[in-house]
């Protein structure tokens, strides 16, 4: 299938003439025309160009300037890299500047020379490529083994470092954290970090049912049982060399408990039926949204058992304490839909953003992914308002720690820079704006708050 090359230029002009003369001067490059506001942004949805070319003053008020500043925000806040030009009036300075200060590229006075505009035009688009580029070799720096982990929080951003730290290690790992909190995400990175040669193999304890488990873990021979009709490796055998995950080991019936620490003991198992004993190298990693003490006290899970486990116990907190995470990954599961399904982003809406950082998020990122993908398919706007979420109303958030004047300050201002980051998708430049500092200051605050410009951030 040949692709017809994307416009990289739009071009909003009013006066139909003019237009017609910028897009004859510009024919080297893809272009699309825009006469209006409205005409823009949807000529920017479905064309999303590299550089705009524009008009500040538009229809219906041709003579001022604020139809076109209108523009040159939506536009912006649709793709924040992309490169206006803004074409002013003579001697209208005042306008250019604002322009500039509110991110557009470069501004010209009309009337505009032909060569000039193909010249800034091409130097627009340069950049925009270079910068784009820049953002794709970011991201394959970043495609570390956690880089599908996204998140600002410092508590998980804690979590990601800790996983990284004990992965060359053989240490058997523990991941405790509520169901949808990354529990098999986290297990593949661990994998992926410690660069063991075998396979990821995972096996879900609690989907299993007893009697079949032990074949599904250890295998059997040939003969072993009716229907045996031929010798099959389990999964321990199968992640030889590599790693296992057993996950939901807090639903592992008492009888597979005891054969289970037996092959964390000496490393060694035995298939049904069979009289051999195969010694297996694997790394172990356990996960459980259940309270394992608790289980312990109540007899249903071995102590000896839980200490062979958690060598290393990873917490991974909630989505509703990681400050921002779920506006951070909002943003990107939006992206990443509208990627598979080669439709246009969607945005957010400001009370869907506000809906979505009230939630309590029982279900975690898996709920959140299933919230959007649902809304998407019933949204008919070009925002996600918060009725299309359909959440429902959240309770108040009940942890309340220490009253230390000065923590309690710094709590508030990480909270604020975070929410500012993840709303704004991680815009130095907007989220100083909503913080009402200038960047610079953000800078200082995130260097002594120490939130990260940019962990783990996909970009596309
Ligand atoms: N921090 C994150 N960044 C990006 N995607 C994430 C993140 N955390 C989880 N996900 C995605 O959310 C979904 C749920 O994650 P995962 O399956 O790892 O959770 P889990 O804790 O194993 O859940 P369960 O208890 O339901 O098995 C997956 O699609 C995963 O890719
Ligand atoms: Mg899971």
């Amino acid at each position: 299938m040949s692709s017809p090359k994307l416009p990289s230029l739009l071009i909003v002009e009013d006066d139909l003439a003019l237009q017609k003369q910028i897009k004859w001067s510009l024919d080297r490059f893809e272009s699309v025309v825009a006469d209006d506001v409205a005409s823009a942004v949807l000529q920017f949805r479905r064309h999303t160009p590299a550089v705009v070319t524009m008009d500040l003053g538009l229809p219906p008020d041709q003579d001022s300037v604020s139809e076109g500043f209108k523009c040159l925000e939506k536009l912006l806040e649709l793709d924040p890299n992309v490169k206006v030009i803004v074409l002013t009036g003579q001697n209208d300075q005042a306008n250019a500047l604002r322009a500039i200060r509110m991110g557009a590229y470069d501004f010209l006075a009309k009337p505009v020379d032909a060569d000039v505009l193909e010249l800034t035009v091409e130097r627009a688009l340069r950049l925009y490529e270079l910068q784009q580029e820049n953002r794709r070799l970011q991201m394959q720096n970043q495609v570390d083994a956690l880089g599908g982990v996204i998140t600002r929080d410092p508590g998980m951003q804690r979590v990601c470092r800790m996983v990284e730290k004990v992965a060359p290690s053989d240490a058997t790992v523990l991941l405790l954290g509520e169901s949808g909190t990354g529990k098999e995400v986290l297990a593949q990175g661990l994998h992926d970090a410690s660069k063991r040669k075998g396979r990821f193999v995972a096996i879900n304890c609690a989907a299993i049912p007893e009697n079949l488990l032990e074949s599904e873990l250890f295998g059997y021979e040939k003969g072993a049982f009716t229907g045996a009709t031929k010798t099959t490796v389990g999964k321990i055998e199968t992640a030889d060399g590599g790693t296992l995950m057993l996950d939901e080991i807090g639903d592992l019936p008492m009888s597979l408990q005891a054969k289970l620490l037996r092959f964390l003991q000496e490393r060694k198992i035995e298939r049904i039926g069979g009289r051999q004993e195969i010694a297996i190298d694997v790394r172990v990693v356990g996960a459980t949204h259940q309270d394992l003490k608790k289980q312990i006290e109540e007899g249903r899970f071995r102590e000896d058992l839980y200490y062979r486990l958690a060598e290393i116990v990873v917490d991974i907190p909630p989505l509703r304490n990681r400050v921002g995470d779920a506006v951070l990954l909002s943003h990107s599961f939006l992206r990443r839909f509208a990627s598979e399904q080669r439709r246009p982003v969607i945005g957010l809406a400001e009370d869907a953003i506000h809906a979505i950082e009230a939630h309590r998020w029982p279900g975690n990122v898996r709920e959140l992914q299933n919230v959007l993908k649902r809304a998407l398919i019933m949204a008919d706007g070009n925002k996600l308002g918060a009725l299309d979420l359909q959440l429902k109303v959240a309770e108040p958030a009940d942890d309340e720690t220490s009253l230390d004047l000065r923590l309690v300050r710094e709590r508030a201002e990480r909270q604020a820079v975070l929410t500012a980051l993840a709303r704004t998708d991680g815009n130095i430049a907007r989220a100083a704006d909503l913080l009402g500092v200038s960047r610079p200051t953000l800078y200082d605050l995130m260097n002594r708050l120490q939130v990260k410009t940019a962990a783990s951030k996909e970009s596309n």
